[in-house]
């Protein structure tokens, strides 16, 4: 599996920690060239330091919704790789709040990064798999709140389900491509963002079936699936990494004692 791996080309984006980093550094310690993408200059320079075995990687930092990033990140391939066969359009920005008084700015926000920059991403990639005649894969970071209704998601969930829809889309159109296209949709998982909320992973292990938040690895792991060889069959599909949670929805603790 690991030759499979080695020498292929990767950008993820919104990668200097949590699901990214964790899937750069799977991708890395397989052989295949990383275009690590991040805004944050101390993350991104912190994810460097992590990193420093692998000679394999290059970081870009800067909005992952922004045209000219993602162009840069995609000339970069061009350039120093050779061409591109994974996309993994990550980055998105979560942001929960009472739909009666959601403000329109934390929704443009919301929007730009989790639609604008995962479709441009996906757009500049797949042109140059068509040219370059690769094939490659594409994904889609979702999220259970884009499978089903959760309370004061509604924006966020409706950007997480809006992506499994493209990968439907681009799926069926790029098929002829040699690019599969796919969503990995996680629920509550364990990353520096997610633990810095106080009691975070003991809440979700009560009311997740396997008992424990996904990690990292869990995430990753979905991805190398639908990057790896086994899966070039599979296209325009979103895999839930929850534990089972979404099955089951379930109901607030303190009603079931
Ligand atoms: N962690 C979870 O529980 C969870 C659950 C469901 C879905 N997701 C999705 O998985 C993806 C990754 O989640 P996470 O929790 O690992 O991310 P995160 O919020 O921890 O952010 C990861 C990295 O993205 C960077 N980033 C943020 N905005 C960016 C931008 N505009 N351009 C470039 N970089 C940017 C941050 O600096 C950070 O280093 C997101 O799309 C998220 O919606 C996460």
């Amino acid at each position: 599996m690991t030759s499979y791996f080695k020498g292929k080309s990767a950008i993820v984006t919104g990668a200097a920690q949590g699901i990214g980093f964790r899937i750069c550094q799977e991708l890395l310690s397989r052989g295949t060239k990383v275009i690590l993408n991040d805004y944050n200059p101390l993350f991104l320079q912190q994810a460097r330091d992590k990193l420093s075995e692998y000679t394999n990687l290059l970081t870009v930092e800067g909005d992952a919704s922004d045209e000219s990033i993602v162009n840069q990140m995609v000339s970069l391939a061009t350039d120093k790789f050779g061409g591109l066969d994974f996309a993994i359009a990550n980055a998105g920005l979560t942001v929960m709040g009472d739909f009666l008084q959601f403000p329109v700015e934390k929704l443009q926000r919301m929007l730009r990064l989790n639609l604008e920059g995962s479709f441009l991403l996906s757009q500049a990639a797949a042109r140059l798999m068509i040219e370059k005649g690769t094939g490659g894969r594409i994904i889609f970071m979702s999220s259970v709140t884009g499978v089903q209704a959760h309370q004061d998601t509604e924006g966020y969930g409706m950007t997480k389900a809006a992506l499994r829809m493209l990968a439907k889309d681009l799926g069926s159109k790029l098929a002829r491509h040699g690019i599969t296209v796919n969503c990995v949709a996680p629920g509550a998982t364990l990353t520096e963002r997610t633990i810095s909320e106080e009691g975070y992973a003991e809440s979700w292990s009560r009311v997740i079936p396997t008992g424990r938040a996904s990690n990292t690895e869990d995430i990753a792991n979905a991805c190398l699936f639908f990057l790896g060889p086994q899966s070039s069959q599979v296209t325009g599909q979103t895999l839930v990494v929850d534990g089972g949670w979404t099955n089951i929805s379930p109901l607030p603790p303190e009603l079931y004692k």
